[in-house]
């Protein structure tokens, strides 16, 4: 199997003890495209994302990974499914102990890949992919952070996964090295053909690398549509918010205005 896959989620409900986090959110990532999810620190970025890859299963609501529906799936069965998903982790979680190399190869061993050569081929190409092939041998605490985003990164493909997930991926980078990342995410949706969830902070990422834009709030979707329409919105909280200027008092109130969620309709307060 190849080619881009679509994921969706209906209707999706999650807590932890009081702390309801994710309260009736309802998306689609069409596939082959670049949706960045943004809201503020703690609204559930990072809850979505691991619902994504079934390492949280819902109180309520679906999943989708194509025509699969993942959230009830038996642990062995979604083996099979977070083969096809690529996850970089917002700490890049690389093994210290370990070095480039093994790293990269990790997940093809862990899939019953055997053959050496063929372990080396797969890890040289994603490496030169990132454009690291010369540190094949070093050991991760010899690089830099944004080299160890980009290593995190070349493991996350090396199994040829039909969606990524980002999460935060340029968060603590200068702006060079986040625009390095922003190409490589770029390239890799292109050269992979690749579907890509990307949660960040960082709105200018966002405008350079989305075809599709949402912006969660209070475990809701407070905003989705093209960065066109996120631009053009005519809510100027959530102009606001694009500017980095919005507090979250002023980002319930644009949830409380906004019966429609589309940005086409989003009405003024
Ligand atoms: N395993 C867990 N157990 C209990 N609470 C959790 C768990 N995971 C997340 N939470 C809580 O869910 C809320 C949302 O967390 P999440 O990590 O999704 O935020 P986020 O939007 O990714 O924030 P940030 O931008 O800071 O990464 C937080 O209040 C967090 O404390
Ligand atoms: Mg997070």
């Amino acid at each position: 199997m190849s080619g881009p896959l679509d994921m969706r989620v209906v209707n999706l409900h999650k807590r932890f003890v009081r702390n309801a986090v994710l309260r009736g959110i309802s998306l689609e990532f069409p596939k082959g495209q670049i949706t960045v999810v943004m809201g503020p620190s703690g609204c559930g970025k990072s809850v979505l994302l691991k619902h994504l890859v079934g390492l949280l299963r819902p109180d309520r609501g679906e999943v989708w990974c194509g025509s699969t529906r993942i959230d009830n799936l038996p642990e062995r069965e979604l083996g099979i499914v977070r083969r096809q998903i690529g996850f970089l982790f917002q700490q890049s979680a690389l093994f210290d102990s370990l070095t480039v190399r093994e790293n990269i190869a990790f997940p093809l061993r862990e899939h019953g890949m055997k053959l050496q050569r063929l372990i080396d081929d797969k890890v040289m190409h994603v490496l030169a992919l990132v454009g690291l092939a010369d540190t094949a041998d070093q050991m991760p605490s010899e690089l830099s952070g944004g080299q160890r985003k980009r290593i995190a990164l070349a493991r996350a493909v090396v199994l040829e996964p039909r969606i990524v997930l980002y999460d935060e991926p340029t968060t603590g980078l200068d702006p060079i090295r986040a625009e390095i990342i922003n190409q490589l995410i770029l390239k890799l949706s292109d050269a992979l053909g690749i579907t890509s969830i990307v949660v960040t902070h960082d709105l200018v990422s966002a405008f350079r690398i989305a075809d599709r834009m949402v912006l969660l709030h209070e475990g809701k979707v407070v905003l989705e549509g093209t960065p066109a329409e996120f631009r053009e919105t005519t809510n100027p909280l959530v102009g606001r918010f694009l500017r980095g200027e919005v507090s979250a008092e002023e980002l319930a109130q644009i949830h409380k205005s906004s019966d429609d969620h589309r940005t086409g309709t989003t009405r003024t307060p």
